[in-house]
């Protein structure tokens, strides 16, 4: 049977998913829940040092830090929604992990966000004497009231800064040691830094700055005020672009990537594109985290089906098959003609979408039957797309991967 077994650094994980950094992991208590269902770990909200969370944001008892007006709006394959930071600083924190570690079964890994370089050197320092077994440094954060402070929130955005503060939290702290970065499609060099400043892993995330929708009947916002998209399954394929970025490096530094996971196969597919582990969070707001056992299990029958013993094995396996745009130009006179649709005349219902979807003129829908054109097909694939009765579909689709690869 495949073994689930991976890596963050140095620590070993029992599984690939990760309890992510969320409205799961606000206080120590929300840990020990955590702790009952059998991630691989889970990383505790992100805070600030006491000092520095009063220049981010106001305390008010009788917790100390707000983080009571989180809201959420389904927008179906996630939420908007609103949500602070962790109602207890770093020394809170820090009290809760040299009080309970011990008893906890599942790796825990302490998060932290700073105003400045020395509020991350001494909030790392804290954590590694309270017994935290890694970090994660949170360079990747949307909140809004985050971001006039260049060292917080969408620092990750700034590879200076990202340089700045991964080298000198490195120099502290020598427990297994992230960042968080939040992928920017324009400019992927803050990518680079964990690795080439000797960081154990780096955690690639996808989180959309958002807008509440309008409730039509009663013309209101769906939600009072917005702060970001999360969950979505478009996080994931963006994610899977940033993981393009890092094809020459997930085999020298562990990458856990996190966004719009909704079952197993999403956690497959981002471990075949270099992934070690994969942090959850909207699926387990929106199912609870009892779905943990039905992911592992998943994954594990899903490798003994393909033959992979275990994590590693699986790990970056797509890459190599993956071709750029311009090979995919390359291939198109060969291909023309090749890579056409056929279809299932039996299954046709004779609707007439692909009729209306072709840009080609290769499908016409003649007395409730498709007749296709392969002399016009170009073989994109929308009438596959819209067929409602999935009557149709493509042939020799490889062929350009063939024709690359030689
Ligand atoms: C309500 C909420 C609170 C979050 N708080 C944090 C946080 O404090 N620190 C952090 O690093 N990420 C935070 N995240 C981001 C998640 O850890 C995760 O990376 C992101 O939601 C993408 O994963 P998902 O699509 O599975 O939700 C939060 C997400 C949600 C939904």
């Amino acid at each position: 049977m495949a073994v689930l077994r991976t890596k963050m650094g140095s620590l070993e994980l029992e599984n690939p998913i990760i309890i992510s950094s969320g409205h799961l992991t606000r206080t120590g208590e929300d840990i020990k829940r955590c702790d009952k269902y059998g991630g691989g770990a889970v990383i505790i909200k992100t805070g600030f040092l006491e000092k520095e969370y009063e220049k981010v944001v106001k305390p008010y008892a009788p917790g100390l830090f707000p983080d009571a007006r989180a809201q959420f709006y389904s927008t179906g394959d996630g939420y908007v929604g609103i949500c602070g930071l962790s109602p207890e600083p770093v020394e809170i924190w820090a009290k809760w992990f040299k009080d309970n570690i011990k008893e906890i079964k599942t790796t825990v890994i302490a998060s932290l966000m700073a105003i400045s370089v020395e509020g991350y050197i001494n909030g790392a320092k804290m954590f590694q004497e309270a017994g935290a077994e890694a970090l994660e440094i949170c360079l990747g954060c949307p909140l809004p009231y985050l971001l006039p402070h260049p060292y917080a929130g969408g620092a990750g955005f700034n590879a200076a800064i990202v340089e700045e503060v991964c080298t000198e939290v490195r120099k502290a702290v020598d427990i297994p040691l992230g960042a968080k970065l939040t992928f920017n499609p324009l400019d992927a060099s803050p990518l680079k830094i964990p690795q080439k400043v000797g960081l154990d892993f780096m955690t690639v995330a996808m989180v959309f700055p958002a807008a509440p929708g309008v409730k039509l009947d009663e013309i209101e916002p769906e939600l009072s005020s917005s702060v970001m998209l999360t969950g979505s399954k478009a996080a994931k394929y963006a994610n899977f672009v940033a993981l393009l970025h890092l094809q020459d490096q997930y085999k020298d530094i562990h990458i856990s990537s996190t966004g719009g996971t909704h079952g197993w196969k999403d956690i497959v597919e981002y471990i075949m594109y270099g992934a070690s582990s994969v942090q959850v969070q909207t699926l387990f707001l929106q199912k609870g985290m009892g779905l943990i056992e039905e992911l592992k299990r998943g994954i594990s029958n899903y490798m003994d089906s393909k033959g992979f013993d275990s994590i590693e094995d699986m790990k970056g396996v797509i890459l190599p098959k993956l071709l750029t745009y311009d090979d995919v130009l390359a291939t198109y006179g060969e291909t023309k003609g090749k890579i056409v649709v056929s279809a299932d005349k039996e299954k046709c219902n004779g609707c007439g979408v692909c009729e209306e979807v072709c840009n080609w003129g290769a499908i016409k829908v003649i007395d409730d039957t498709v007749e296709i054109v392969k002399e016009k097909c170009e073989g994109c694939g929308l009438c596959v797309c819209s067929c409602p009765q999935e009557a149709l579909w493509l042939e020799h689709t490889e062929l350009i991967r063939k024709l690359k690869r030689g």
